[in-house]
């Protein structure tokens, strides 16, 4: 079993494995242009327009986090993971260490802190994105990669890093703007703002850091203004300060850190599923996809191409199905509000859930052994000794499942959604197929079952 090969590492992986599913969520400023949560790097906007549009106007009066609470444990997600500060440097929560900040903005409010008692009263585990980045603070060295002002550095040619285009240096004007700027400053802020985060909201699951980008060859990890790594955040520091305060909690593997998983408890794929088990040094670890509904992680008013929820069930269930979780986004409005398109979707998955969890929690990847038919995906519990077997387009009549495991194993198979009996098959139909040896095959309902996204046949062990 893969799971027992996964070496330790110091957070409390042990629920996250079991839970699979969380909500991420990305809010802040950039809500109010709704079109990127990068909009101000990808257009270079400079901190006083930026500000005058967006932080004077950040008043989300419609806010009210039980209902986000309700939509994702409806949904069967276990976990948040929330955006206390993105790369734009403005803060959800009313931080002793910034006025760039909810409270100062026509909002008022702190509006972490409610969000962390919605959830928690509704038994999800908190979680704090975190942005290693920060576009705003005066002593974050502006760098050619993705820095909001990197195109008033002198020119020069370096590629970016994140979205948005290559500086080109058209707004210099020959004054050095990192003058007096002092990215160790910067490190002792982002230490102070997690030790309040980490001392002030209770128990914190997860510390989502994002990122480092140290792949600059022609420079040296130190220079800021082309790579910012461990170097840059001070990882280290960073990271006994955070195993002293909250032991447990799970780190992403962004902080760069001269260790194992770079000094993180999981693997981060994003936009993207992993086709395998995701492994660091051939070693199975532990790991959580994050994806979008349409592309964008802040609310985005015209990107109109979202996944269905059929898709999302399924993206939801190939993650368990190679020992992964899943982390889905949602980016509330300036109203305060999760859109329509994002409530629909949760609450199909939520339908989804509630017939078929089990063969979500607790589970993870199936043996060897038990080889996965066509369209299929298999997760198994390993504590009940089942197998799920998920139905991505519905067979003619039978589904084939083929090896010695499933001829020898398969003590009762049912459809998980009504428990009804899957029967095997009968000698006339045998008759007319050329089977491999050690099939075993199910017979299944003409249709597939009503209203059922991916149907999925529960089989218990011997
Ligand atoms: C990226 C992006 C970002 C998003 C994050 C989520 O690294 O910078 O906007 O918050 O991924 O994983």
């Amino acid at each position: 079993m893969l799971e027992t090969q996964i070496a330790p590492t110091p957070g409390d992986t042990s629920w996250f494995r079991h839970d699979r599913f969380g909500l991420f969520i990305h809010w802040g400023l950039y809500a109010l242009p709704a079109r990127h949560e990068w909009v101000k790097s990808m257009e270079c906007i400079p901190d006083g327009i930026y500000d005058r549009r967006y932080f004077e106007h950040f008043d989300p009066d419609l806010y009210d986090p039980q209902r986000w609470a309700a939509a994702a444990a409806n949904a069967g997600m276990k976990y948040f993971v929330v955006t206390t500060k993105h790369h734009d440097g403005f803060c959800l929560w009313d931080s002793k260490h910034t006025d760039y900040k909810s409270t100062n903005s026509p909002c008022g409010k702190d509006l972490l802190r409610p969000m962390v008692d919605a959830f928690s009263s509704r038994g999800l585990r908190t979680g704090f994105y975190h942005s290693l980045l920060d576009w705003h603070h005066p002593d974050y060295i502006v760098d050619y990669k993705n820095h909001s002002r990197r195109n008033e550095l002198p020119p020069a040619d370096v590629p970016p890093v994140g979205m948005g285009p290559a500086a080109t240096g058209a707004n210099h004007t020959g004054a050095d703007i990192n003058a007096g700027r002092d990215q160790s400053r910067y490190a002792a802020y982002l230490r102070d703002q997690v030790r309040e985060l980490l001392t002030e909201f209770g128990d914190v699951s997860a510390l989502w850091f994002d990122f480092s980008f140290v792949r600059d060859p022609d420079h040296p990890r130190d220079d800021f203004v082309y790579n910012k790594g461990r170097e840059a955040w001070q990882s280290e520091k960073l990271y006994e300060m955070i195993r002293e305060l909250q032991p447990n909690v799970l780190l992403t593997d962004r902080l760069d850190l001269d260790r194992h998983l770079s000094g993180g408890d999981f693997k981060t794929p994003e936009q993207a599923q992993p086709t395998q088990w995701v492994e660091v040094d051939g070693q199975p670890v532990t790991w959580e996809a994050c994806q979008t509904f349409s592309g964008s992680w802040g609310y985005y008013r015209d990107e109109h191409d979202w996944r269905s929820t059929k898709q999302l069930i399924t993206t939801l269930i190939d993650c368990v199905s190679k020992g992964g979780n899943l982390l889905l986004n949602v980016g509330p409005n300036g109203r305060g509000e999760i859109d329509q398109r994002a409530l629909d979707r949760l609450e199909g998955i939520g339908r989804w859930m509630r017939l078929h969890s089990r063969s979500i929690y607790g589970c993870t990847q199936a043996p060897d052994e038990f080889a996965c038919p066509r369209d299929c995906r298999l997760t198994y519990h390993p504590e009940k000794n089942r197998l799920y077997l998920h139905l991505l387009s519905w067979p003619y009549k039978f589904v084939h499942l083929t090896g010695r495991a499933y001829a020898d194993r398969v003590e009762y198979a049912q459809l998980l959604n009504d428990a009804s009996e899957c029967r095997g098959l009968d000698e006339w139909h045998a008759s007319h197929l050329q089977l491999p040896e050690h099939t075993l095959t199910l017979a299944l309902p003409q249709r597939e079952p009503e209203g059922v996204e991916v149907p999925v046949i529960e089989l218990f062990l011997r």
